[in-house]
């Protein structure tokens, strides 16, 4: 998020447009809490995860009373604009702001579960995946060395990308994501199959919203049938939501900080910025909210393949 609030402030200086920082989001233009940016205020910030302007999940936005204190501070502050860095939450505030005060918003897709629609990577994804990665890595020599099968969960909330994709790159023997039914039955299949190279050690990974149960309770499951396999659980929680960003994090927060200003500027309003196939595309909150990505098919069906 701090390499797309450092594009957002450099592009507006680009363009002579002053930026104002709100702090804790939605909370921060209720308590007032927002202070002008400059190009120097965001020197030295892209390599670090997290956001410098902190977040928070604003219950007092969702009032129509705390929505009046917001738009009086934006008024104190003459902020005509805004670029809102979330996900649905964010993009659903943001459209009820602007049905009820008429301040305009741009959108940025910014969470680590990839869960939304009109982009096909989301800001924090990639570091997400490659954190999740290297503790798989680091998970499967103990895997190894003790001849255990290991759960590993990881997060994703509803949906299954960091799951699908950490989990082909990790080499995963199952991967369960929620998006996917009867996950579990097609595991328990799997390591029925007589004709299952016998390995001595073995990595699942689940997503933590998997519809089977989280990984305590699918590896129980799976423990309660095969008493003859060593399990153990690693739930990697909130390690995936911190730490440097990736190059790919970081040019995609770059990307979408300025396509958000550039079309702010162009008049654009109610809809989010996301890369579609390599090019900068504009949905509306509407859709955006209102549908629900899918995981991509080709790498699930590659999954299965790759770990028959
Ligand atoms: O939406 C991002 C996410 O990290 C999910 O993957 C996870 O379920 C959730 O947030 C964790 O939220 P909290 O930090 O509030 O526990």
């Amino acid at each position: 998020m701090n390499a797309c609030i450092r594009a957002v402030v450099r592009s507006a200086a680009y363009h002579n447009v002053e930026v104002i920082g709100i702090k804790r989001g939605y909370q921060g233009m209720i308590e007032n809490d927002m202070a002008k940016l400059d190009m120097s205020d965001v020197a030295n910030i892209i390599q670090y995860g997290g956001t410098m302007l902190k977040t928070a999940r604003s219950k007092d936005f969702m009032t129509a009373e705390g929505r009046k204190k917001a738009y009086d501070h934006l008024v104190k502050h003459d902020i005509e604009g805004l670029v809102c860095i979330g996900g649905n939450g964010t993009y659903t505030g943001a459209g009820i702001f602007y049905e009820e005060y008429g301040i305009p918003s741009i959108g940025a897709p910014g969470t680590i579960d990839n869960d939304l629609y009109g982009t096909d990577y989301t800001i924090g994804f990639d570091t997400a995946v490659n954190t999740a990665l290297d503790a798989i890595d680091r998970i499967r020599d103990t895997a190894d060395s003790h001849n255990r099968v290991f759960f590993i969960e990881v997060m994703g909330r509803d949906s299954g990308f960091i799951a699908l994709h950490a989990g082909i790159a990790g080499g995963a023997e199952g991967i369960l994501v929620p998006e996917v039914m009867s996950d579990f039955d097609a595991l328990i299949k799997h390591f029925d199959n007589q004709s299952r190279r016998k390995k001595h050690f073995s990595i699942i990974v689940v997503a933590e919203g998997e519809k089977d149960g989280n990984a305590f309770e699918i590896s129980k499951k799976f423990q309660a049938r095969y008493d003859n396999y060593d399990v153990r659980v690693s739930v990697l929680g909130h390690i995936q939501r911190g730490g440097k960003p990736s190059a790919n994090d970081r040019i995609l927060a770059s990307t979408l900080g300025n396509a958000a200003v550039e079309n702010l500027l162009a008049g654009k309003l109610n809809v989010c910025v996301g890369v579609v196939n390599h090019e900068v595309k504009l949905t509306s909150f509407s859709d955006a909210i209102n549908h629900k990505k899918s995981i991509d098919q080709t790498l699930w069906n590659l999954s299965k393949i790759l770990s028959h």
